[in-house]
């Protein structure tokens, strides 16, 4: 799919601003703090709703307004969709084909995006919660059924912690009720962890060939999903919903005296592993490196794969970040095929050879004009 066009309305510090885009590489060239980001944000939030940078939807909106709008142009193979995001004090309302969406998960999807910045190698190295957060936004993407089982299992856990809170003040008595919230996360969990490792299974297919291309043969990447629930528990929903269900009865005292859920997929974690070894504790920068870009890569393949489209990309500094080598490859691999958005500062870090026909917008200020 591509993003024909893109209208921003009060987002940041864009105020009123239309842009047509090339179905190619599109290049956001300016000095630091002009704006950049916040057009690269646009576009993901667009896609998903909600901001990579914030939780507090307000910043998006310029300070000198209360409401903010982006529409996108989307060519799909079936045709061109309008979509629209609308962000105000009330919330957010979308529109696809000018019909407003009832629900979230009938919006997202329309437009996937795949971001890659910086601070996505921590995707290797940070905290499993970042891991977590990269599932979810991703095989959310993919899944409308992923999206509807993660909000509801989120929507459960708060009930849960907050039931056991009150469980260990002596606010509740009733444990029957803790029972049925055990029993409902169980069952979303269970969908949730089964769905994460049929993706992350296919995810890593790809991405282990990517990562063999990039270390020229020498390297084996594997990926392995941590969860509470034993191996050969894992081999259906309904194991995995058993087993689940049986440990909660097993830790009911130990959550009740912590006031909070200790298993379910909201303690998962993903870990790479290379020739045997994880890269987490044991790899080397040029490995985390190469890990990172082999499954952001292997995103674009999977969600290919999974919406009979491919994504778009945005690329925020990222090519400077990356010596020659994974450069080329980076841009080989998408070239006539991923649309891209990629934000500099300058150009000459970058192989411009393999930029074919870019367009490249110059950013000031929140000011955006044409370059070349
Ligand atoms: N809600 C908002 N309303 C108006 N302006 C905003 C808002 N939020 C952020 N900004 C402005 O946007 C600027 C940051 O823009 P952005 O993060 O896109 O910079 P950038 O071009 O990516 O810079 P860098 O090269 O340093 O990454 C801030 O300095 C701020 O002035
Ligand atoms: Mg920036």
């Amino acid at each position: 799919m591509k993003l024909t066009k893109i209208e921003l309305h009060h987002f940041r510090n864009y105020i009123d601003q239309t842009l047509d885009f090339s179905a190619g590489i599109n290049v956001f060239l300016g000095e630091n703090a002009q704006g950049k980001t916040n057009l690269l944000e646009a576009i993901y939030v667009l896609a998903l709703t909600r901001s990579h940078r914030t939780n507090n939807e307000k910043e998006l909106i310029n300070w000198n307004s209360q409401t903010a709008q982006i529409r996108g142009i989307l060519q799909k193979r079936l045709g061109s969709v309008p979509i629209e995001l609308d962000l105000g004090p009330k919330g957010k309302r979308a529109k696809v084909n000018h019909l407003e969406q009832a629900r979230l998960s009938s919006y997202v999807g329309q437009l996937n995006v795949i971001l890659f910045a910086p601070e996505d190698l921590s995707i290797v190295k940070g905290a499993p919660q970042v891991r977590r957060k990269f599932m979810d936004m991703e095989f959310g993407q993919m899944s409308n059924r992923y999206l509807y089982n993660s909000t509801q299992y989120k929507k459960i856990l708060k009930q849960r912690n907050r039931y056991l809170r009150d469980l260990h003040h002596h606010v509740q008595s009733d444990r029957v009720y803790l029972d049925v919230l055990s029993d409902q996360l169980s069952a979303y969990g269970a969908e949730i962890i089964f769905q994460r490792l049929q993706l992350i299974k296919k995810l890593a297919k790809f991405a282990q060939r990517i990562h063999s291309e990039i270390s020229q043969g020498k390297e084996t990447l594997a990926f392995a999903y941590k969860t509470a629930v034993a191996d050969d528990q894992l081999t259906s929903v309904e194991t995995i919903y058993q087993n689940l269900l049986n440990q909660f009865k097993q830790i009911k005292e130990k959550e009740i005296t912590r006031s909070t859920t200790l298993i379910g997929p909201h303690r998962d974690d993903l870990n790479f592993v290379i020739n045997g070894k994880e890269v987490q504790s044991f790899g080397s920068q040029g490995q985390q490196r190469t890990t990172a870009l082999s499954v952001k890569l292997a995103e674009i393949d999977l969600m290919k794969e999974q919406t009979n489209e491919y994504p778009i990309l945005l690329l925020d500094d990222v090519l400077s970040e990356l010596d020659d080598f994974r450069q080329t490859h980076l841009l080989t691999a998408i070239q006539d095929k991923v649309q891209t958005f990629l934000t500099t500062t300058s150009l000459s870090g970058v192989q411009q050879e393999l930029l074919t026909n870019p367009k490249i917008f110059r950013i000031e200020n929140g000011n955006v004009s044409l370059e070349k």
